[in-house]
């Protein structure tokens, strides 16, 4: 009996004392090809090591998702099943793609439904994500976890010297941070008080001693991150959000803001003990996501203006073919000039005081007004090169993003942008004003970059433009623009006035006949009797009819949006 409490003892001691320590790094599993399966649903998911789970989102899983891996030059076809009981959207983040496929805020999955993309990778190689961008549940669905990244390859990259054994010697981190309460569930705030890599708390991970490549991902909803190693080495920044730099970029630290994402390579060849990657963010000014040090409020949090550590690091023996060096060079980037743009368009951030439908003047808006949904802010002619001059008057740095576009950036208040930031980019931050107090006054800072809007041209469906603090843009703090064709005019008269289904009944595939050979369809959408959206389908190829099997039998109405027009038509079939 004696010996028997002892040994629960000495266990209990032992357990609790492993779980001050690390946990293994969770490496999200991957997905190939060019048809990919997602299911968004609400689960569980073990965070903490001790206690209740938490309530999470998962993408095929019980938190984040997988891994998506593309080849440029591939269509991929995503499937998209939204098995929440709330709407949502997936935004493809970095992706050049239509804006009917982009999954913004006006791509809404309502429960239940099936939404599919699909589009031509036309992207560099690079680092990019998807995650949820329903208007004003953006900062909800991310803390829940849903999201996931994406690897595109390219014969470039490939041709490359370059570490890519995806979890062995090419190692994805997704930096995060939540406030977990005392039942161990995720509190909606801005900042957290734990780190989470790739959805552990407390990572370790076993790296080989030879040139290893990091994948890092800022999917935080406010923080920002300044990387670099516990010992101070150096590591190589290779690629920035849409793609190589042109050489490797020697840094001992980087700050990453939400969004963005870089890649770097660091050479442990020789090393035996064991380090962290940490964030130096006690550094950091009050004026930058993180560097700010709340004592109490709804922004308090207990890593802010702290160091942190985000990944232990141990290690083991190189494996066969390893990497051994840092390349020299990596590419020959051939980046837009600004005197080929046509418009320099001017865009401000400042805080909402006095306009009206905002929180006042602690919320930040773009150009002066609140983001409404139906509201277009820019009408961007198709191929037009263009210059974004941000001008930021509050007295905080937010992180621009947008749509559409890989940009460079031109100047970061009149200097060049540092060797990392130099090619292809969709974040950029914004610095706060200089001078001014809290409340802001000061200098203002300006950001510019130059952008190329080639091909998707779509006056319904615009692109989006936004502070990438997920709190900042459910606030209002984004706005919207399409690409439109002048050369494309609307022709009603090749409206798509009449189609039937067949066969109808219809079990397996439902064929489109048309009455006009020139079909051009934007949009097909099912519904079931119940006004329920079963099936979403931007711009089908409905040559093939579209497959149906999943749908249980009943009457459905198809809604079909023609091209030109953007009218819809109706028709019932029967699935058997
Ligand atoms: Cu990653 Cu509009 O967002
Ligand atoms: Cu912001």
């Amino acid at each position: 009996m004696k010996l028997k409490s002892l040994f629960t003892i000495t266990t209990l001691l032992a357990f609790q004392y492993s779980n001050a320590q690390y946990n293994q790094l969770w490496i999200p599993d991957t997905l190939t090809g060019t048809n990919f399966n997602l299911s968004i649903k609400d689960t569980f998911a073990q965070i903490c090591n001790t206690g209740n789970q938490t309530i999470t989102g998962g993408i095929n899983g019980k938190f984040w998702g997988p891994t998506l891996i593309f080849k440029k030059g591939d269509i991929v076809h995503l499937n998209v099943k939204n098995n929440l009981n709330d709407s949502t959207t997936i935004h493809w983040h970095g992706m050049h793609l239509p804006a009917v496929m982009d999954g913004g805020p006006h791509q809404v999955i309502p429960p239940g439904a099936l939404w599919q993309p699909y589009w031509k990778v036309v992207n560099n190689a690079a680092t990019y994500w998807y995650h949820p961008h329903l208007h004003e549940m953006t900062m909800e669905h991310i803390t829940k976890g849903i999201g996931g990244l994406i690897i595109v390859r390219d014969s470039l990259e490939s041709s490359l010297k370059l570490p890519r054994t995806y979890g062995l010697d090419d190692i994805p981190m997704v930096l995060t941070d939540r406030d977990i309460n005392s039942s161990r569930q995720f509190d909606l705030v801005p900042y957290g008080d734990s780190c989470l890599v790739n959805m552990t708390l407390r990572a370790q991970y076993t790296v080989p001693t030879q040139v290893v490549r990091f994948r890092l991902l800022n999917a935080a909803i406010e923080r920002s991150f300044n990387i670099g190693f516990s010992d101070n080495r150096t590591f190589y920044v290779i690629g920035s959000d849409g793609g190589l730099l042109n050489a490797p970029v020697p840094l001992t630290r980087y700050l990453l803001h939400a969004g963005e994402r870089i890649e770097i390579l660091v050479d442990f060849k020789g090393q035996t003990s064991a380090i962290d990657i940490k964030a130096f963010n006690s550094t950091l000014g009050n004026a930058i996501p993180g560097g700010e040090n709340f004592p109490n409020g709804p922004f308090a949090n207990a890593l802010g203006k702290k160091d942190f550590v985000m990944l232990h690091l141990n290690f083991k023996s190189a494996t066969g073919n390893a990497i051994t060096s840092i390349p020299t060079a990596l590419t020959n980037n051939v980046l837009l000039k600004s005197a080929d743009a046509q418009i320099t368009r001017a865009l401000t951030m400042t805080d909402s005081a006095g306009v009206p439908g905002t929180l006042g003047p602690n919320t930040f808006i773009i150009n002066h007004r609140l983001f409404k949904l139906n509201y277009i802010d820019y009408n961007v002619p198709l191929n037009n090169t263009e210059i974004w001059q941000i001008t930021n008057s509050t007295a905080f740095g937010h992180p621009f993003h947008i749509h559409d576009v890989e940009f460079n950036i031109i100047s970061v208040n009149g200097a060049a942008p540092s060797a990392a930031q130099a090619g292809w980019k969709d974040v950029v931050f914004v610095p706060g004003a200089t001078g001014g107090g809290p409340g802001g006054g000061g200098t203002p800072y300006v950001v510019k970059f130059i952008a190329k809007f080639d091909d998707y041209a779509d006056a319904l469906h615009p692109f989006m433009y936004h502070c990438h603090i997920s709190l900042h843009e459910d606030e209002g703090m984004m706005g919207q623009f399409v690409v439109t064709d002048p050369s494309n005019k609307i022709n009603t008269n090749e409206n798509i006035t009449s189609f039937s289904l067949y066969p109808n009944p219809a079990n397996q595939t439902l064929y489109f006949k048309f009455n006009n050979s020139n079909q051009n369809v934007y949009y097909v959408r099912i519904v079931d009797v119940l006004g329920r959206t079963i099936l979403m389908l931007p711009a089908p190829e409905l040559n093939n009819g579209i497959d149906i099997s999943q749908l249980i039998p009943g009457v459905y109405s198809v809604m079909l949006t023609d091209a030109y027009s953007k009218k819809v038509s109706i028709q019932n079939f029967v699935k058997e």
